[in-house]
């Protein structure tokens, strides 16, 4: 009797050894600092900010409701280091005016950095949203210390605030046509209804005329004559 108390208690000791450590290995394991975004990713969506934003339509959409006006104010975000003036200095950053349209990373003798200064092209409406969006994608490494506009309209309203700042300011590119998938779906579409219109016109042939066999028959609407 003993010795089967002594084995059960063996046991019960045991399993509270093995809970004991087990809730100190969960502990361990899952009450680590809570993260600092929560949630789950979820495959397929995009996360908001950090560059990401959800799926952007090209600038030229933004372009066609924005306003320079805003975009004045907008810049001010720019204004610790740049300037847009006609002969304006440069600063912190080169001097902006008549940015639009000029070689990337060249311009206003200023030193810019090789990440920029090796991009290459002309600036004009889409590399400079994406510059804007986000400069350390557009050219990693790049001195220009500034997170971005995640917001298109911001870009757009300081785009177009931008071009005005320009003895020659560029062409704003009309709004894209939003209809340019859809116009195939159409047409395939008319096409089914004209389709089915001629197969109705054909059974509308291949059905009996029906005449009105009490219809009066001179059609003057009068009587036999009677005697
Ligand atoms: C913290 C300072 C700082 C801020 C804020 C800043 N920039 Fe810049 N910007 C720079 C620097 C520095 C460069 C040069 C980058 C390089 O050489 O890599 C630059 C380069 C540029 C260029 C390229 C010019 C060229 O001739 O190629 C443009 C355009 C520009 N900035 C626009 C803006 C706009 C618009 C804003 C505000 C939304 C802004 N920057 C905010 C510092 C800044």
């Amino acid at each position: 009797m003993d010795d089967r108390f002594n084995t059960m208690a063996g046991w019960v000791l045991a399993a509270g050894i093995v809970a004991l450590g087990g809730s100190i290995v969960a502990g361990e394991v899952f009450h680590s600092e809570r993260p600092e975004k929560m949630g789950y990713p979820i495959e397929g969506v995009v996360e908001e900010g950090e560059g990401g934003g959800e799926a952007e339509k090209p600038i030229a959409f933004y372009l066609a409701s924005a306003d320079a006006a805003q975009g004045e104010q907008v810049f001010k975000k720019c204004a610790a280091c740049h300037n847009a003036d006609n002969g304006g200095a440069n600063a912190l950053g080169p001097n902006l005016w008549g940015v639009l349209g000029e070689p990337v990373g060249k311009g206003k003798g200023f030193a810019f950095s090789e990440a920029l200064a090796s991009k290459g092209g002309t600036w004009n409406w889409d590399n400079m949203s994406a510059w804007l969006k986000s400069p350390k994608s557009f050219a990693p490494g790049t001195k220009m210390t500034f997170a971005g506009l995640s917001k298109p309209e911001d870009r757009a309203a300081i785009l177009l605030y931008l071009n005005q700042q320009s003895s020659s300011p560029q062409p704003v590119p009309a709004a894209p046509a939003e209809a340019a998938a859809p116009a195939e779906g159409e047409a395939a579409a008319a096409e089914n209804a004209a389709e089915a219109t001629s197969n109705g016109a054909q059974k509308a042939e291949d059905e009996p005329v029906l005449n009105n066999p009490a219809a009066d028959p001179k059609g003057n609407g009068e009587a036999a004559p009677q005697d």
